[in-house]
């Protein structure tokens, strides 16, 4: 079982190793240095705290443990753009894909957005299965990227 939850100051070397090794091989990001997640976890926790709130960055934690961490980012008022990542230890077991459907009835239910865009390297399989699984549908190649979106429930396809 996996939960979501809001980052600490004490988050940052576990975030660290999040970011390193395969789980870098198709986003466009390095290994973190130490102070470079301290920032991150410090952004993620003034976001949490601006008002009104246009980012949301959730770790994933299963038993405790920091695995992951998955976000969403406004691009206009009603639309947001999701990204995750997963330590590489951690794979093969849902994670992704229940912590995606986790931000999604966040986003859906506590928000205001009514849709989200996701996109991921074409060679990123694992990702694509991670969306299509919940509900994303592919909208084509876009700049390189494999890319999707998903409305809230109900709402009108475009
Ligand atoms: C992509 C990522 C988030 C997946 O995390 P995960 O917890 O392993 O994902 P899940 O276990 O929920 O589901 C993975 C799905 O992909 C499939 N999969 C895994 N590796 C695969 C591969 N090499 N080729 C095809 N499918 C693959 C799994 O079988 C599963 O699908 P299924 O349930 O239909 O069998 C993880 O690999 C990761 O963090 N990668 C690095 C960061 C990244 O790429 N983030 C996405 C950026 S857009």
């Amino acid at each position: 079982m996996i939960e979501l939850r809001e980052f600490t100051m004490n988050d940052a070397p576990a975030l660290q190793r999040i970011y390193s090794g395969a789980s870098l091989r198709y986003i466009e990001r390095r290994s973190l240095t130490l102070d470079e997640a301290v920032a991150l976890v410090a952004n993620a926790l003034a976001d949490a705290c601006s008002e009104p709130r246009d980012r949301w960055a959730y770790g994933i934690t299963a038993d405790g443990d920091l695995l992951g961490m998955v976000r969403l980012r406004c691009r206009t008022e009603r639309h947001a753009s999701l990204s995750y990542v997963l330590r590489e230890d951690s794979w093969g077991r849902g994670y992704a894909t229940r912590a995606v459907a986790g931000m999604l009835r966040h986003a859906f239910t506590a928000t205001g957005l009514t849709s989200i865009g996701a996109r991921h390297h074409p060679d990123n399989t694992a990702s694509g299965r991670v969306l299509e699984k919940n509900g994303f549908r592919y909208r084509g190649t876009r700049d390189g990227w494999s890319s999707y979106s998903i409305r809230r429930p109900g709402g009108r396809e475009p």
